[in-house]
C-alpha cells in the first residue's frame, strides 16, 4: 500500500517557527532541527556573497550584516508601507523598507528585492524542506497557525506565501486555538480555559470552551504589535539614554552598535526571569571624536526590567478584560489559565496573571511548542484516513463591514461572530442605467472606516440598465472557517450572478 501523504502542522513565528506531525501511531512529534532544536529562528539573510540563510544560519551572522537580515517580518505582513506600524517598524530595524507600486512594503536584501509574502515563503520552504528530509517524504501539504487578531488581507497573505512554493496551506488556524487542542485532545475534557499567548511580536487572547472533542471559541482579542520585541526595545531605549546622558552620543544611528545592544538586550530579559541581577556590558561599542573606545557598563535588575515594561502587561491585561465581558464570563468562571509564548517566561506575567485570576496559571502546555502541536493535531484529522475528530468552532477577531455616509462604519459582521459565516444585504442602484457598484470593505472595530483596515474594494458588474431605484442588487458576505471574505452579488428578479472584482490597495 502507498502510504499517505503526510499533513504537516507549521507554527509560523515572528521569532521563532515549529513544525509538528502526528505519526501513524498517532503520536505527535516535533519536527527537530540540526543539532536536535525545535525551534527554528524566523530570520532571512543574504551574506555578502549572496548566499541566501535561514534560520540559525541567518541568527548566527546577524550581528555583522544588520542590514541584510530581515527579521520580525511577520508584524509586516498585510501592512501598506505608510501605515504607522511600518513607520514604528523603521525605527528600529536595521534593514530597508521602500513602497512598492501599490504601496505595499519591498525590502532590499543583498541586492535583491523581496515582498513580505516571499519572506514568509521562504521561511516556511526551509521549515517544509527540513521536515521533508526528516520523514522521508515530500511534504506539499501544510496546516499553518497566524495570530487570532490578523485580520482577512494577513491571512490571504500568508496562503499566498504558501502558493509561491507549491506548498498547499490546507488550513489556517489560530495559533490560540491551535494551544488549546494541544491541551485538550483526547482528554474528555469539560472546561473554559483562556489561552494567553504573547509570543515575540504578537499577543493573543482567546476563551475557548472545550468539550470533549469539540472546541470552541468564545472570544478573541489581541494586538499583533505588543510582544517580547517590544520587552527588549524598553531595554534598548533605556540603555540609549543612559549613554547619551553619559556621553552625548546617540547610539541609534550605528547599526552595528545597535544590533549588538539589541542581541543583549534579548539575552539580559531572559537571563532576568531566573535571577535578580544581570551585568549589561558591552566594551569598545563606539569610539569618541578623539578615537578614544567607549564602553557601555550597566547593570539591570529584575525590578528595573518590570519598571520598564509593566504598561505592556497592562495593555495585555486591559485586553483579557475585555475579552471576557465579550465572552460573558467572569474570571471565576474560567477553569484553566493556559501560558503560550516564550514572553509568558517573564515572572511577573504570571504573578500578574494569577492576581487577575486568584489562580495561578496552568502549566498543562510547553509554550513553545504547543501551538506546533495543535497545528499538527488538526492536520491529523483533516487527513483522510484519520480516526481522529476535532470539531473546531472560531470566530472573527474584528467586525468586518462597508463604508457608509460620511465615512462611517456599517457593520456587518461583529467581532466574535463565529466562522463560517454568511450575511445578506440588498442594495440598490443610485443613478438611472447604473451598471456598476462599487463597496470598500473594512475590518476594524472603530466606528470611522479611516480607523480600520481596508480589505478591498469590491466592484459588482452587469447590472440591468434601468430607472435608478428600479433594480436591486443582493450581495452576500461570506467569511470562510479560516477567516477569509469572498463577496458575491446577484440580480434577485433574475437571478443571474454578477461579475465580481476587488482590488486590493494597501492601506
Ligand atoms: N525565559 C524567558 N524570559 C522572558 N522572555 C523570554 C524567555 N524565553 C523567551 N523569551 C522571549 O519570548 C519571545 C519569543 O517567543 P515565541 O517563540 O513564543 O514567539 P513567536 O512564536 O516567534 O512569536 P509570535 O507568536 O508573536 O509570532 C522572544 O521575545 C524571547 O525573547
Ligand atoms: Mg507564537
Amino acid at each position: 500500500m502507498q502510504k499517505k501523504e503526510p499533513i504537516i502542522g507549521i507554527d509560523l513565528g515572528t521569532t521563532n517557527s515549529c513544525a509538528a506531525y502526528v505519526e501513524d501511531s498517532g503520536n505527535v512529534k516535533l519536527i527537530p532541527y540540526k543539532g536536535g532544536d525545535y525551534t527554528i529562528p524566523s530570520i532571512f539573510a543574504i551574506d555578502d556573497k549572496g548566499n541566501e540563510l535561514i534560520g540559525y544560519e541567518a541568527k548566527r551572522q546577524w550581528q555583522l550584516n544588520p542590514r541584510n537580515t530581515i527579521y520580525g517580518a511577520k508584524r509586516l505582513v498585510g501592512r501598506g508601507f505608510k501605515s504607522d506600524i511600518v513607520d514604528s517598524m523603521k525605527k528600529v530595524v536595521a534593514y530597508q523598507m521602500r513602497p512598492g507600486k501599490k504601496n505595499e512594503v519591498v525590502l532590499d536584501v543583498g541586492k535583491k528585492e523581496f515582498s513580505l509574502q516571499e519572506i514568509s515563503a521562504k521561511l516556511l520552504n526551509k521549515i517544509r524542506d527540513v521536515a521533508s528530509n526528516y520523514l522521508k517524504t515530500p511534504i506539499k501539504r501544510a496546516v499553518v497557525t497566524v495570530p487570532a487578531y490578523f485580520n482577512d488581507r494577513q491571512r490571504q497573505s500568508v496562503k499566498d506565501a504558501g502558493k509561491l512554493i507549491d506548498l498547499e496551506v490546507v488550513r489556517i488556524i489560530n495559533e490560540p486555538t491551535a494551544a488549546a487542542l494541544a491541551y485538550g485532545v483526547g482528554k474528555g475534557l469539560n472546561e473554559k480555559v483562556v489561552i494567553y499567548d504573547l509570543g515575540g511580536g504578537t499577543f493573543d487572547v482567546s476563551i475557548i470552551e472545550i468539550r470533549d472533542r469539540v472546541f470552541e471559541v468564545k472570544a478573541t482579542g489581541g494586538d499583533i504589535f505588543l510582544g517580547g520585541i517590544d520587552f527588549d526595545n524598553a531595554i534598548i531605549h533605556h540603555v540609549l539614554k543612559d549613554f547619551a546622558s553619559k556621553t552625548g552620543i546617540d547610539l541609534a544611528t550605528d547599526p552595528v552598535a545597535m544590533q549588538r545592544i539589541k542581541d543583549l538586550a534579548e539575552r539580559t530579559k531572559i537571563d532576568l526571569s531566573a535571577r535578580e541581577e544581570v551585568p549589561f556590558n558591552i566594551p569598545f561599542i563606539t569610539m569618541t571624536a578623539q578615537g578614544q573606545p567607549l564602553n557601555i557598563e550597566m547593570k539591570f535588575t529584575r525590578k528595573i526590567l518590570e519598571m520598564l515594561t509593566s504598561h505592556l502587561i497592562d495593555k495585555s491585561l486591559q485586553i483579557v478584560a475585555r475579552v471576557l465581558v465579550d465572552a460573558g464570563l467572569s474570571t471565576k468562571e474560567v477553569d484553566e489559565v493556559m501560558l503560550v509564548g516564550g514572553q509568558t517566561r517573564m515572572p511577573i506575567v504570571q504573578d500578574r496573571l494569577t492576581k487577575f485570576f486568584g489562580k495561578p496559571p496552568s502549566k498543562g502546555v510547553h509554550p513553545d511548542e504547543a501551538v506546533a502541536i495543535g497545528a499538527a493535531l488538526y492536520a491529523h484529522s483533516l487527513q483522510d484516513d484519520t480516526n481522529l475528530r476535532i470539531q473546531l468552532l472560531d470566530v472573527i477577531p474584528m467586525a468586518i463591514g462597508l463604508e457608509k455616509a460620511g465615512g462611517m462604519f456599517h457593520t456587518v459582521f461583529p467581532r466574535n461572530a463565529p466562522i463560517p459565516n454568511a450575511k445578506q444585504l440588498l442594495a440598490t442602484t443610485s443613478m438611472d442605467n447604473q451598471t456598476e457598484l462599487a463597496m470598500r470593505i473594512y475590518q476594524g472595530d472603530h466606528e470611522m472606516v479611516a480607523q480600520n483596515d481596508l480589505l478591498g474594494e469590491f466592484t459588482f458588474s452587469g447590472i440591468r440598465a434601468d430607472k435608478r431605484g428600479m433594480v436591486q442588487v443582493e450581495i452576500t458576505f461570506d467569511v470562510s472557517v479560516e477567516g477569509i471574505l469572498t463577496m458575491r452579488a446577484r440580480d434577485p428578479a433574475t437571478g443571474r450572478e454578477m461579475r465580481t472584482t476587488v482590488r486590493v490597495t494597501q492601506s
